[in-house]
C-alpha cells in the first residue's frame, strides 16, 4: 500500500503572524476532523519552518521546504542546505516546482544534484513535473514528462524508493483550470509505467504520485478516486485551513 499524502505549498505567501495563525487553525480543524490514514505536510517559506515545528509538536503533521541548495555547505550566499533543513526537523522538500523551473531556470542537472543532497541527508524529495499548455497542445506531452522524470529515474533504486512524485500541469496551477480526473489518471498511469520500466512493478506500485493544480474541496474527491492518484499538492486552497483539511479528508479508497 502506498502512502496517501496531502501537502500544502504555501509558496511566497503570509506574514509570520499569518503563518502561525494558519498553523493554529489547521490544528483546530484536525481536532474536530480526525484524518484517516493520510499524511499531511505543510510547506511554508524557509523562515517560518523552525517556529512552525514547535507549533506542530505532537500533531503528526510534517514540514517541508520549497527548495534546497545543490551544494553541501560553504560559500554559497543566500542558499539553504539539506543538512540545515534536517537539523531543524524538516522531513520533506519540493524539487523542480514549475515556478522554480520557470523563474530560476532549474534544469535536470541541478535537480539531480539536489535529489542527492536531500536523500543523503534523509529528507524526502517531492519531485514535481508537469507540462505547459503549449507543450500539451503541441503534442509533446509525453516526451516532456519523460525528460523531466529523468533525474529521478536516473537514481539508484534504493534512492528512488525514497522519493514522492507530483504531477502538476502548469496550465492548471493557480488558474482555476483543473485537469479532469481522466486527464490526471492518464498522466499518472503514464508516469507509473515509466517508473515500472526503470525499477519494476514492485517499486512502481509503491511510489506515491500526487496531483497538483487548482485542487480544491469541490474536485479533490473525484481526483483522489483515480487509481493512480495518491493525493494532492495544494497551492491556493492550502491557505484556508478548512479547505485544506476538507481536501485531506476527500479520499474514498
Ligand atoms: P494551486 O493549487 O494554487 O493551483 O497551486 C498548485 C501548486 O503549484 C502546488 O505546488
Amino acid at each position: 500500500m502506498r502512502d496517501k499524502i496531502v501537502a500544502g505549498n504555501w509558496k511566497m505567501n503570509l506574514t509570520s503572524e499569518e503563518a502561525i495563525r494558519l498553523t493554529e487553525d489547521i490544528k483546530i480543524q484536525l481536532s474536530t476532523n480526525a484524518l484517516k490514514d493520510v499524511k499531511l505536510i505543510l510547506i511554508p517559506s524557509y523562515i517560518y519552518l523552525e517556529k512552525m515545528k514547535s507549533y506542530l509538536n505532537n500533531t503528526g503533521v510534517f514540514l517541508g521546504a520549497q527548495d534546497v541548495s545543490s551544494r553541501n555547505n560553504g560559500a554559497y550566499t543566500g542558499e539553504v542546505s539539506a543538512s540545515m533543513l534536517k537539523s531543524i526537523g524538516v522531513d520533506y522538500c519540493l524539487l523542480g516546482h514549475s515556478e522554480r523551473r520557470q523563474y530560476h531556470k532549474e534544469n535536470n542537472e541541478g535537480l539531480s544534484e539536489k535529489l542527492y543532497r536531500l536523500i543523503e541527508n534523509k529528507l524526502t524529495p517531492i519531485f514535481c513535473i508537469g507540462e505547459t499548455l503549449e507543450e500539451r497542445e503541441g503534442g509533446q506531452l509525453y516526451e516532456i514528462i519523460k525528460n523531466q522524470l529523468k533525474p529521478a529515474l536516473d537514481l539508484k533504486e534504493n534512492y528512488f524508493k525514497k522519493i514522492i512524485l507530483a504531477y502538476e500541469p502548469v496550465w492548471a496551477i493557480g488558474t482555476g483550470l483543473t485537469a479532469t480526473s481522466h486527464q490526471a489518471q492518464e498522466m499518472h498511469a503514464f508516469i507509473r509505467k515509466e517508473v515500472e520500466k526503470g525499477f519494476g512493478d514492485g517499486v512502481a506500485s509503491e511510489t506515491s504520485i500526487l496531483y497538483g493544480g487548482s485542487c480544491k474541496p469541490s474536485n479533490a474527491q473525484e481526483l483522489f478516486t483515480c487509481k493512480d492518484v495518491d493525493g494532492g499538492l495544494i497551492g491556493g486552497a492550502s491557505l484556508v485551513a478548512e479547505d485544506f483539511i476538507s481536501i485531506a479528508n476527500s479520499f474514498t479508497k
